[in-house]
């Protein structure tokens, strides 16, 4: 686990290059240190960019890509919460979803973001059908009874610069963070786990990138910064 700091430190003040928790005034950040490091970054389901984003109603490429022609709803698996957004957006358009994150650095973010939203009574319906679970999606998966999801969504880190799903100084953060590169197949396994479990699978992919494991997708969506592949059964 990360060191904390009190909101009477300042990861500014701290030598260079190391990633530290912060909790401030707005919720808990995760900063870098030093004078020169990006902004730090917090889950904030209440920000203006997520209003904007679920004004959209479904229009959104994600939410098509999840959806496809499925009605109801939806109960989707997100295996790879990360900072909630993708999670948050499925919740905003009428899913049911079930993130898992493995990190307990980016879990602590992740309850405290929805611990604050808590006090937003706008958000309320949609905190009612999102749920966070620490853990490993790989685990998850392989002891996952049949029938409890309809889709499993995946967006796991890229490695390169470009088509990348969140805005730059998240990336950089968030690859500090996770700087360790999977075990070799660990994406490969995840998604056949995947797809074992349920009937679609969809992976966000930066637009150019290789699929997830190497294993084409049968079905592509072109989002406008990234491209949703679809495995269906
Ligand atoms: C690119 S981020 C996801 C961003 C997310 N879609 C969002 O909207 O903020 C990838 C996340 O997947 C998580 N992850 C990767 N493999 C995992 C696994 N096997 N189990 C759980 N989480 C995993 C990483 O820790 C990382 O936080």
């Amino acid at each position: 686990m990360l060191q904390r700091l009190s909101p009477t430190q300042s990861p500014q003040d701290l030598p260079p290059g190391r990633l530290v928790l912060w909790e401030t005034g707005e919720g808990l950040c995760l900063a870098m240190t030093g004078p020169q490091a990006p902004h730090p970054i917090r889950v904030d389901f209440g920000a203006g960019r997520l209003a904007f984003r679920r004004s959209r109603g479904g229009s959104e490429a994600l939410v098509k890509a999840v959806r496809g022609s499925q009605k109801g709803t939806l109960r989707v698996l997100d295996a790879t919460g990360g900072l909630g957004t993708d999670a948050f957006l499925l919740a905003c358009h009428g899913m049911k979803v079930t993130m898992l994150e493995k990190d307990p650095n980016l879990c602590l973010l992740l309850q405290d973001g929805l611990e604050r939203a808590k006090a937003l009574p706008r958000l309320k319906n949609i905190l009612e059908v999102l749920h966070l679970v620490q853990t490993d999606s790989l685990v998850f998966l392989e002891e996952l009874p049949p029938g409890r999801f309809d889709v499993v969504y995946l967006d796991p880190m890229f490695p390169e610069r470009g088509g990348a799903a969140l805005p730059g100084k998240e990336m950089q953060i968030l690859r500090r963070l996770l700087s360790d590169p999977p075990p070799p197949d660990e994406e490969k396994v995840l998604l056949e786990r995947a797809r074992r479990a349920v009937k679609r699978v969809v992976v966000k992919r930066p637009k150019n990138a290789p699929p997830l494991g190497g294993i084409p997708a049968p079905f592509q969506r072109m989002g406008k910064r990234c491209r949703f592949d679809l495995y269906v059964s």
